[in-house]
């Protein structure tokens, strides 16, 4: 078996040995009772990450499904929703809104940058009935998070619309107070900031959300939130969950909830810190504007000549450390580095050495 290298990509992150462990446990019967006490006991976790006393649902699919599942259950043909777009997932949230049969007002900004909140209240103010606002709190594939998930809630909320917000790569490392800022659908993935592996998505669902499901039935089956939030009532799923990813999933939240959310987003906070200030020592640019940047995606700029996968190959195989490229536009001219999940000290100084000797190698 491959020697563990240290996972800096922006998900899926380093994954605790406990964590890892739990995933060996027994197979059980799904529709038996020590599914539904595994089942109730990650509910309930995960409604203290999202900081809800509304619905929570777990489905057994990576993040583009919870999205799939937030858009197919808001959006029915004609709908109107507007979508801030700054990046690669952003991009796809409003295609995803479009093949669902809504209409996707886009709301620009370069990549590196976000949209204004202004632009968007200007986009929310000039159409009619707007069904939802989803908007990708951290986009991932630039290392811009948007500093205004609670204004443009309350936005939404204030004009009727649903209020989604894609936390994929962010909650846990931000803390995104769900019924106090009024969100409707948060949207997580297990592989981010909650440090399990990868394949779980996870939502918060609003029971506005709930209630406006029982007068309009989705055109989804498996994705259908209704069902899950019927059978999530009883402890179960629908279909047959990833129980060993339920298993992880319980023991990571835990995890979380033992260093306590405070904590966990200060340590995001001071780390990603450590990487920016660390990577502009080394004369590195970041690529999003310092009022935007992310604190659990870093993104920065190559030096002039470096190529990004030799660079990138370099790394993992002579220092055993693993960064993400650059997407779209940036695809070779960037890279990215994750802050999440288990992220410490260590890691952050073994991760700008191993980038500092290796841009060294390059001559750069
Ligand atoms: C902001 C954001 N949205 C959506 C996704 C898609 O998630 P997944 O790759 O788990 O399907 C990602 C993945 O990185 C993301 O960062």
């Amino acid at each position: 078996m491959d020697k563990q290298k240290l996972i800096m990509l922006p998900g899926p992150t380093n994954v605790s040995e406990r964590v890892m462990r739990a995933m060996l446990r027994p197979v059980i019967n799904h529709r038996g009772d020590e599914f539904t006490e595994l089942y109730k006991g990650v509910l309930d976790k995960a409604k203290r990450l999202f900081q809800t006393q509304e619905g929570a649902v777990v489905l057994s699919s990576s993040g583009t499904g919870g999205v799939e599942a937030a858009v197919w259950n808001l959006i029915r043909p004609g709908d109107v929703a507007v979508v801030p777009v700054f990046g690669e997932f952003s991009m796809r949230l409003a295609e995803t809104v479009e093949l669902a049969g809504g209409v996707a007002i886009r709301v620009s900004s370069d990549f590196g940058k976000a949209p204004t909140l202004e632009q968007l209240k200007s986009a929310m103010e000039d159409h009619e009935k707007v069904k939802a606002l989803f908007l990708v709190h951290n986009e991932t594939s630039t290392g811009v998070a948007v500093p205004y998930v609670e204004e443009a809630t309350r936005l939404a909320r204030a004009s009727g619309a649903f209020a989604v917000i894609d936390a994929i790569s962010s909650l846990g490392g931000y803390a995104i107070p769900v019924d106090r800022w009024g969100v409707d659908i948060c949207i997580t993935g297990s592989q981010k900031c909650v440090a399990a592996p990868p394949g779980l998505a996870l939502l918060s669902v609003s029971d506005r959300v709930a209630d406006y499901l029982k007068g309009s039935p989705p055109k989804t089956r498996y994705f259908d939130l209704h069902r899950y939030l019927e059978y999530g009532a009883k402890g179960q799923t629908p279909f047959t969950p990833a129980l060993p990813l339920y298993y992880a999933l319980d023991e990571a939240l835990e995890e979380l909830l033992e260093e306590g959310l405070e904590k966990r987003v200060e340590r995001h906070d001071r780390m990603s810190v450590g990487i920016y200030d660390g990577l502009a020592m080394l004369g590195l640019k970041a690529v999003a504007e310092k009022s935007v940047r992310s604190k659990t995606v870093v993104a920065s700029y190559y030096p002039q000549g470096v190529n990004d996968s030799r660079f990138r190959e370099e790394l993992a195989q002579r220092k055993g450390v693993v960064i993400a490229g650059g997407f779209g536009p940036f695809a070779g001219k960037v890279f990215r580095v994750g802050c999440m999940g288990q992220i410490n000290d260590a890691y952050v100084k073994t991760t700008l050495r191993a980038i500092g000797e290796t841009l060294a190698a390059f001559g750069s």
